[in-house]
């Protein structure tokens, strides 16, 4: 069921489900997006009166060819949304050096406690473009035009946009114990419908997500 809210009431439960989770937890993992959706989000966090220090995160994804340094990269996005404010145990992304062991990785801590997601106009999820099969783990994609032109906005020109990144798979996500999908704009209401009560299929990343046994989705105009 899509639950309908406003903006700032989304985040700001989200962000009181994790401080539930930190401070009810003698460890947790968290499993971040980045992107304009959930910057609302952190700013709750950075807000909170919250220890991170027994807390691991992994992201999404990453863009293949971007140095950390650059702003748009998503280690540059995360450190200035809440790592260089939050002290955490520990920051990963699927990097050129951890990618090859970042589900063993996740295996490893555990799994994931709460996984946040946004939802790309064309269905995917994290890096997942259209196509992508169920079973997928963390890999590398080639973006698709669609992806390109809409994070073109994050950049000064069209070219500048990597066509690659790293990215969890589908797989890797569903095995999440609990997530949270968010979808806001009116240009994100269709897909985000389409993809929680129409078919289940690789053609809509997203719709994967029905088949997880605890799964929130929120709407926002
Ligand atoms: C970002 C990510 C992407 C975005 C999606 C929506 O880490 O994994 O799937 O969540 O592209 O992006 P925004 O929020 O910018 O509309």
């Amino acid at each position: 069921m899509i639950k309908s809210n406003t903006y700032e009431k989304i985040c700001h439960q989200i962000a009181h489900s994790i401080k539930k989770l930190v401070n009810d937890s003698e460890f947790s993992v968290l499993g971040l997006a980045t992107g304009s959706t959930p910057i609302g989000i952190y700013e709750q966090l950075r807000k909170m009166d919250v220890d991170f220090k027994k807390t691991l995160t992994y992201n999404l994804d990453e863009y293949v060819g971007l140095d950390e340094s650059h702003p748009q990269s998503y280690k540059y996005f995360m450190n200035e949304h809440l790592f260089k404010h939050r002290k955490f145990h520990s920051n990963h992304f699927p990097d050129e050096k951890l990618f090859p062991y970042y589900d063993s990785m996740i295996d490893n801590s555990d799994g994931i406690d709460i996984q946040i997601l946004g939802i790309g106009t064309n269905g995917h999820i994290a890096f997942n473009e259209p196509g992508t099969p169920r079973d997928s783990k963390t890999h590398i994609v080639d973006l698709t035009e669609n992806t390109i032109k809409d994070n073109s906005r994050f950049f000064d020109s069209i070219d500048e946009v990597p066509t690659q990144a790293r990215t969890m798979g589908i797989d890797t996500i569903m095995r999440s114990k609990e997530i949270y999908l968010i979808a806001r704009g009116k240009h994100k209401k269709e897909i985000l419908e389409e993809a929680i009560y129409g078919n289940i299929t690789p053609e809509i990343p997203a719709s994967f997500l029905q088949e997880h046994r605890n799964l929130k989705v929120y709407y926002s105009d």
